[in-house]
């Protein structure tokens, strides 16, 4: 039977840079999140005889929120729900399997990085048909429709057991749960060499994978352990955990700063790796060797070709705004396509679907290539094996030749978090109304040569993104860029992005290298002021 449930709209169930994000006590309200699918339904096309894809990261409130999706899904009429056993899928995984099984969509649960627990976050975020993330005139459907609901659809109808794979019936709706690793797997092994990745490990070659007690665990163990044979207990923190053990999973060096000690020490193996939360994002750090996410894109793309998936090359490269231009030194040398997007990777999927690009990245640990619509830290990591098995050299020896070859764009985010957000907004509207003043501007060596707002042109669908981050470009092609987060849940994050270029000098501290950007970011922003911190929260 499907009840009508009376409700009334909740305050900001607006959709961020990557769904909607909030703590879980704001999810576990009455109605919370019933409204938020209901309006997402709302905002789709027929729904009759379609197939929805349906997993997290397993993080608390996992579990509550499927069946509450399903028993939804049931009574919207899809026909089909496929969801990964006990409630798991992540990110990239849910993207294929939408692709795979052409989909309508899908919905996946996750707050990504961000805390789990019962006092940390939670998320839902809706998937088109291709497996990217809703684009901006969906989600702004979804939240149009929070603002005016008054009711839902629900089937009255007992919980579907999630943790046996199998097909069942809920109230009409077949129910498939299966098993979250097997196709994502076999994609990885049409893309890769895994005889060639195999070979190295027999060879001797080490890993550690930190999967943070998060949804990457059961893949990296599959895939890693199992079809590769890197050596057992490769995988660490490998059981997905509702708290994620309490920790943060963020693969950042401050969050797997135990992972970063072990790759600087003697006992360091060949490579140190981890993913996040919902398993799209990266870090990848060689024996002695950080490879920073804007590297890590322009390395990638510079040897894709090695990789049995991309070798007859790659069409392009898209980067989101506040990524290091390292990516588009490749571009230009390799005379293929380079495109700036806004942060997020819903930008993306337009130009992966038009084929202009095949390989894209972002400044946040995030990689990925139009295997799926979404960022894949375990791809990542496996074109990495992939580089490394071909080309027999350490992590260090190909960072060396990639920036002799190309230079090096020396990088570092600096993020002020949880800070007073009506002062972090007047901060970024104060540089916005003095854009005009402050191109031309100049700083002892330094001279701004464009101050601007960056907008997003969609050469595809046409559409326009406005003010997407300040962007401060000097006349040496050094840059600074502010924006504030929009994925954080309580008040506000600016990020503050610092690069420069140098042809011939490799050695410095990324730091050192951008002291004086960090000076002139401060003089013209006013951070101290404005976010009444002396330092930033985290730099990476
Ligand atoms: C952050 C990252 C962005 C990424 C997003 C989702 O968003 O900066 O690159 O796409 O998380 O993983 P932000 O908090 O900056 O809006
Ligand atoms: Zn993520």
């Amino acid at each position: 039977m499907i009840l009508t449930v009376a409700t009334t709209p909740i305050a900001d169930q607006k959709p961020g840079t990557s769904g909607l994000r909030k703590k879980v006590q704001v999810f576990q309200q009455a109605h919370y999140l019933a409204n938020f699918v209901q309006a997402t339904f709302d905002a789709l096309e027929s729904k009759t005889g379609q197939t929805l894809v349906l997993g997290g990261d397993g993080r608390y409130f996992n579990r509550e929120a499927i069946q509450i999706v399903l028993k939804m899904a049931a009574a919207a009429g899809f026909a089909r729900v496929l969801v990964g056993q006990g409630g798991i899928l992540s990110t990239p995984a849910a993207s294929n399997l939408i692709r795979q099984n052409k989909a309508m969509g899908g919905i996946v649960l996750s707050a990504s990085h961000n805390p789990g627990g019962p006092d940390g976050d939670f998320g839902i975020k809706y998937n088109v048909g291709n497996g990217g993330p809703a684009p901006e005139k969906v989600t702004d459907a979804i939240f149009a429709n929070t603002k005016t609901i008054r009711r839902y659809f629900i089937a009255d109808a007992p919980d579907v057991n999630l943790d046996a794979v199998g097909t069942s019936d809920l109230a009409g709706l077949k129910v498939e749960v299966l098993n979250p690793v097997a196709a994502y797997e076999a994609l990885m092994r049409q893309l890769f060499d895994f005889d060639a990745i195999k070979a190295l490990f027999a060879g001797g070659f080490t890993i550690r994978f930190d999967a943070m007690s998060a949804v990457t665990g059961p893949y990296a163990k599959a895939i890693l352990e199992g079809a590769l044979g890197a050596r057992q207990g490769s995988v660490v923190h490998g059981q997905p955990l509702p708290d994620f053990g309490g920790h943060h999973p963020d693969p950042n060096l401050v969050h797997c700063a135990d992972l970063y000690a072990l790759a600087m020490s003697p006992e360091a193996p060949d490579l140190c790796a981890a993913s996040d939360g919902d398993g799209d994002r990266n870090l990848i750090i060689g024996r002695g060797q950080f490879v920073t996410p804007s590297d890590s894109l322009a390395i990638l793309a510079a040897n894709a070709h090695l990789a049995p998936g991309y070798k007859a090359g790659i069409t392009g490269i898209a980067r989101s705004m506040p990524t290091s231009a390292a990516a588009d030194r490749v571009a230009h040398k390799r005379g293929i396509n380079i495109f700036e997007t806004p942060t997020g990777w819903k930008y993306f999927g337009n130009l992966l679907d038009a084929n202009l690009v095949t390989l894209c990245g972002e400044e946040s640990a995030g990689t990925g290539s139009n295997h799926v619509r979404e960022k894949d830290g375990l791809w990542a990591v496996l074109l990495w094996l992939n580089i490394l098995a071909v080309r027999k050299q350490s992590v260090q020896q190909i960072v060396a030749a990639h920036w002799a070859e190309f230079g090096r764009n020396y990088y570092t985010r600096h993020d002020y978090e949880e800070v007073a957000s009506a002062p972090a907004h007047e901060l970024i509207d104060r540089l916005r109304d003095n854009l005009a003043n402050l191109k031309g501007r100049k700083f002892g060596m330094q001279e701004i040569a464009e101050a601007d707002d960056f907008a997003y042109h969609d050469t595809v669908d046409g559409s326009i993104s406005r003010h997407q981050g300040i962007r401060l470009l000097f006349k040496d092609g050094a840059r600074i860029v502010f924006r504030l987060s929009g994925t954080g849940t309580s008040g506000a994050t600016l990020r503050l992005y610092l690069e420069r270029y140098d042809a011939k000098n490799f050695g410095l501290d990324a730091q050192i290298a951008v002291a004086d950007l960090i000076a002139i970011a401060e003089e013209v922003a006013m951070i101290r002021h404005y976010t009444s911190r002396d330092q930033p929260s985290v730099i990476t």
